[in-house]
């Protein structure tokens, strides 16, 4: 199987790059990666002279460059990861995110139909669902989208399910809850929290810590796109989730407790604007696929930090430039 993986070297691409080669012996695959701020080659050192892997700089909304891919190596399927991910640099700043998750998508849904592709799989987020106050969103919640990120997601995964209906095109949405792990970009919360205290820094967090996430480990992630990829059906819609849901302040408690570091150590900051409260999902169409979370949230987040305390030269270059640039215009910068 000939796959075209986008974003493959952001944080859940690239960990499911090295896995799908690590387990598939019949899978060869292009990653296409424009290496905007999150993109890091780094995250693929592991793999880059495997035979069955190449990768090609570029852009997804780059139609012509698309042509020529699907043209090379006629594709059977696609997995797209490339998107602008983070919540705080939507606010600040909304436009390539339309671009990338919106336009991009667009642009690849319409090679995946011109080219004919057997699958394509849709890399989404609980976040379009909005905030799920009670209970669990099963995949035909409504979607209430509330940041320039979920809301050009929620777009995207509308196109996706158009395609799907009106050209009959086998794509699957996945949507997948908050994500921890190795190669983690030090802006989300759990790296960052890890990396701050490693530097001897505060952690900020944001208003009471009262939101609640859904936490899963990337490897469990790239088990769930694996199986979808072989068993979805086009149209179909699956919910990526564990169930092991904390408040901001619990997740920070458990860090602080892991890193033996007391509560001085958090730094209460100006909430997050249009903070979704909390997000819940129901995993069961998944499970009866035949997946299951198999890293238990204490068992990952021990295995993370050991992994940041003995990859510091993968992180350290990352908290410097462009990096700097962005937290001056956040809360972090003290
Ligand atoms: O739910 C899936 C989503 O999870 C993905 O679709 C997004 O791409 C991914 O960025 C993540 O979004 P979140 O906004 O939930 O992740 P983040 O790590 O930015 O924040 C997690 C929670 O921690 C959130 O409630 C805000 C809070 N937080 C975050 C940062 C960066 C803090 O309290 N302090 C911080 O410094």
């Amino acid at each position: 199987m000939k796959i075209l993986v986008t974003g493959g070297c952001g944080f859940i691409g690239s960990n499911f790059i090295r896995s799908l080669l690590a387990r598939r012996p019949d899978v060869s695959l292009v990653n296409l990666d424009a290496l905007t701020y999150a993109g890091n080659p780094a995250n693929l050192r592991s793999v880059e002279n495997d035979p069955r892997y190449a990768f090609v700089r570029g852009d997804i909304t780059d139609a012509a460059l698309l042509d020529r891919l699907f043209t090379e190596h006629a594709f059977d399927a696609v997995v797209n990861y490339a998107a602008e991910t983070h919540v705080d640099r939507s606010i600040l700043d909304p436009d390539v995110f339309l671009r990338t998750n919106v336009m991009g998508t667009h642009r690849l849904l319409e090679a995946a139909k011109k080219f004919g592709v057997k699958k394509f799989v849709q890399i989404s987020t609980d976040e379009v669902y909005g905030e799920v106050l009670e209970g669990e969103a099963k995949e035909d919640h409504p979607f209430a989208p509330r940041s320039p990120y979920s809301a050009s997601k929620a777009a995207a995964d509308h196109l996706c399910r158009a395609y799907a209906e009106t050209y009959g095109l086998p794509v699957v949405v996945t949507h997948g809850a908050n994500m921890y792990g190795p190669y983690h970009y030090p802006e989300k919360v759990i790296p960052l929290f890890i990396t701050n205290l490693m530097e001897g820094k505060k952690v900020p967090l944001y208003g009471e810590g009262a939101q609640i996430r859904e936490w899963m480990h990337i490897e469990d992630h790239a088990r769930a796109i694996e199986l979808i990829l072989e068993k979805g059906n086009g149209g179909d819609v699956y919910n990526i989730g564990t169930g092991e849901r904390f408040s901001n302040l619990e997740l920070t408690r458990k860090i602080l407790a892991a890193m033996e570091k007391g509560e001085e150590h958090i730094e209460r900051v100006k909430d997050r604007a249009g903070h979704d409260a909390r997000y819940a999902l129901d995993a069961r169409r998944l499970r009866a696929l035949g997946w299951a979370p198999s890293i238990s949230f204490n068992d990952g987040l021990r295995q993370t930090i050991a992994w940041y305390r003995e990859n510091e030269a993968w992180w350290k270059p990352i908290k410097s430039g462009e990096y700097i640039a962005y937290y001056k215009t956040q809360y972090h910068d003290r």
